[in-house]
């Protein structure tokens, strides 16, 4: 609880799923919050919700740099500097290779990893001048693997570990730190509809709940649930041929 009181948190993708209950979560542990997404009219029903704390809307698209720091900045003016940045904006994809267009890719990799990109940019020097704070990255077990129907995602996923684990390399010894999140597959509007059967599915509650104390304990990588997490971790020690024809029966896009 102390761990977030009168933190300000900057959280991407806030109007629902993920980011919608891990607002709702710290602003309930006594967070202010900024929340940032396209739908306006949805972050002002969170901020209309909030009665704990703070919370202040911006809506913006995270492709788009100068309205991502106009957002950072009208947070910083509303309710303080930011503490923490929960980089959680994303689009997922179901298309088959032969579907896959390279605009859909390149629509899919700038909102999951440029929209990131942008959200780091409008907070990290001030964290670095203060010598404080934390940039957490929603990232994915899609991130370890490619999967069927996933190319684009799991490119997107893959690269925003990266750039996160690569911050932290680099952050190291300035007070700022870096939490990378894998979660397996938690229900909200991105997994909805599918008919596959997705394994270890969690409700939205259990899974915000896991992240906030994945988040709270610093942790540099957190992935979960662990039952996937180990599945998807001993499958990155498969070879090809074997990884392939499992991978191949299991699409989790249907
Ligand atoms: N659900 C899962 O099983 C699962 C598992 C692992 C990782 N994740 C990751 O968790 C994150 C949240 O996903 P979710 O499951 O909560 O899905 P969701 O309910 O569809 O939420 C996605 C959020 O991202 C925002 N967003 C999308 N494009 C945006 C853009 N261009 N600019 C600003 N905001 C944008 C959406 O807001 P607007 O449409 O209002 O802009 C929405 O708030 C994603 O990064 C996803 O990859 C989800």
């Amino acid at each position: 609880m102390a761990y977030w009181s009168n933190k300000v948190v900057m959280i991407t993708g806030a109007s629902s799923g993920i980011g919608k209950g891990i607002a709702l979560e710290l602003a309930s542990r006594g967070a202010h919050l900024g929340l940032l997404a396209r739908r306006e009219e949805l972050l002002q029903e969170i901020v209309d919700e909030v009665k704990n704390g703070k919370a202040v809307a911006a809506a913006a698209d995270v492709r788009d740099v100068k309205a991502v720091r106009e957002a950072a900045d009208r947070f910083r003016k509303e309710l303080g500097p930011i503490d923490v940045l929960i980089a959680n904006a994303g689009i997922g994809t179901s298309d088959h290779a032969t579907r896959l267009t390279p605009e859909h890719a390149e629509k899919v990799i700038g909102i999951n990893v440029l929209g990131a990109v942008n959200s780091v940019g409008a907070v990290l020097p001030e964290m670095v001048e203060r010598g404080q704070g934390r940039l957490v990255a929603i990232s994915s077990l899609a991130a370890y693997r490619g999967l069927a129907k996933s190319a684009a995602y799991c490119a997107s996923k893959a690269a925003l570990t990266a750039y996160f684990e690569s911050l932290r390399i680099d952050l190291r010894n300035t007070g700022v730190g870096v939490s990378i999140i894998h979660p397996g597959f938690i229900k909200t509007d991105l997994t909805s509809g599918r008919e596959a059967k997705m394994p270890y599915l969690m409700e939205l509650e259990t899974g915000v709940k896991k992240i906030v104390a994945g988040i709270e304990k610093e942790k540099a990588i957190y992935a979960f649930p662990w039952q996937l997490a180990t599945i998807v971790r001993a499958s990155m020690l498969m070879p090809s041929a074997m990884y392939d024809w499992i991978a191949a029966r299991n699409s989790f896009r249907e």
